[in-house]
């Protein structure tokens, strides 16, 4: 008893540290500038710090992953997924917002498959939203029926991030994603989106043998087209082609090279969202060929389109709850296949996860040159 006392004594102490006027985040954020368009405040900022505290250490999901549809509209190569699937089962928007609000994670996902299939994405968007069961919601798309129109309905929605998916800084992306037309479309689209201010999109690059020499030109692209990049890991789990895989001496050679110049050029103008020990940890992935300590199904899982439980894109077994989950699954998960970002960001601990909130902040309230 005395010991659930203090427990909740230390999560109100913490509460009031991040949330009140006194507290760090205020004082951090005093110097924002007045021309910030992003959708999500400070104060937003401090709840979702209170959350990942509060979820952390009662063991709920620092972020839960919407796989809103596995339909895809393209057929890319380092992927499992890809078509359209017929009849489908899929939950509605407000039985989002009841899991949102139950599940109560800092930080909500929107996936797939190609989310922007569902013909309902904005009423997903708003219902997740408003549901006040989180903080921070993004969504990841191949940007295929990215357009003005959609942009701005999620964002009036309460969308606060948008990441769209580039393997290359050219038509190799085409190829790679097997849609002709991609990468041009997007290289008119995400400009002029960019232009609007709300500095919400940031560029998912995963990394493979074929594209380590243009990880460097994929920051210089997301620097003309005025967004952000964040990059993770190829796994071959998805697929079983280990071919896209980094392993041999001169590859991995140039990979450190590579992050090293990441790295600096990070410093340089903030538009890269990768914290430098999740780039020293994405080194250490390719040259080990795995990552240990996986905390799927704890600090993060997935939900399928028709609300089943599991624990990532690459374990798909279902389970009707997270206690469950947790029995069955993440007690004895030995899997270090992948490093994506869904487990990238929330592998670290506590104390590590709030040192680098500020830097996430910065991205988000603080105007780089
Ligand atoms: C599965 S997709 C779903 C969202 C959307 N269809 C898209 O491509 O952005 C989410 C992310 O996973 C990445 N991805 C797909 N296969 C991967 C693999 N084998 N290893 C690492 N990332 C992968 C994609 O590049 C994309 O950025
Ligand atoms: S990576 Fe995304 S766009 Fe490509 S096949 Fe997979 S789900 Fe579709
Ligand atoms: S390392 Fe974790 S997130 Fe990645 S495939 Fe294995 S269980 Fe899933």
């Amino acid at each position: 008893m005395t010991k659930f006392l203090n427990s909740q004594v230390a999560l109100y102490k913490l509460r009031q540290l991040w949330t009140k006027p006194h507290g760090i985040w205020y004082k951090y954020s005093i110097n924002l500038p007045a021309n910030n368009m992003s959708n999500f405040s400070p104060p937003d900022a401090a709840r979702a710090v209170w959350r990942g505290v509060r979820n952390y250490i009662t063991k709920r999901p620092l972020v839960v992953s919407f796989e809103v549809t596995l339909s895809c509209n393209c057929n890319c190569r380092h992927c499992d997924l890809g078509g359209i699937i017929r009849d489908e089962k899929q939950i509605k928007p407000d039985e989002f917002a009841r899991l949102t609000r139950s599940l109560d994670p800092p930080l909500v996902q929107i996936s797939g498959g190609e989310p922007l299939l569902r013909k309902d994405i904005v009423d997903i968007v708003r219902a997740i939203k408003q549901s006040r069961g989180t903080s921070y919601l993004m969504l990841v798309t191949n940007g295929v029926l990215l357009n003005e129109h959609n942009y701005l309905q999620m964002h009036k929605a309460g969308l606060n991030q948008l990441s769209v998916s580039l393997d290359f800084p050219d038509e190799r992306h085409d190829d790679f994603r097997r849609h002709r037309g991609l990468y041009k479309h997007l290289d008119e689209t995400l400009p002029q989106l960019a232009r609007f201010g709300y500095r919400d999109i940031i560029l998912n690059t995963a990394i493979t043998k074929d594209n380590l020499k243009d990880l460097l030109p994929l920051a210089q692209k997301a620097k003309e087209w005025n967004v952000s990049i964040s990059y993770s890991a190829y796994t071959p789990l998805r697929t079983g082609n280990s071919s896209y895989s980094i392993n041999d001496g001169g590859d991995l050679e140039l990979l450190r090279k590579t992050i090293y110049e990441l790295i600096e050029l990070k410093k340089r103008n903030g538009h890269i969202t990768n914290s430098r020990a999740v780039f020293l940890n994405t080194i250490k992935f390719f040259e080990q060929g795995h990552m240990p300590n996986c905390k799927a199904g704890v600090r993060f899982f997935v939900v399928m389109p028709d609300g089943a439980f599991v624990p990532c894109s690459l374990h798909r077994h279902r389970y009707f709850n997270q206690r469950d989950m947790m029995k069955n699954f993440s007690r004895t998960n030995q899997c270090g296949a992948c490093y994506v970002s869904i487990r990238s960001y929330t592998d670290p601990s506590i104390w590590k996860l709030l040192k680098d909130a500020p830097g996430y902040g910065k991205r988000l309230f603080v105007k780089s040159a």
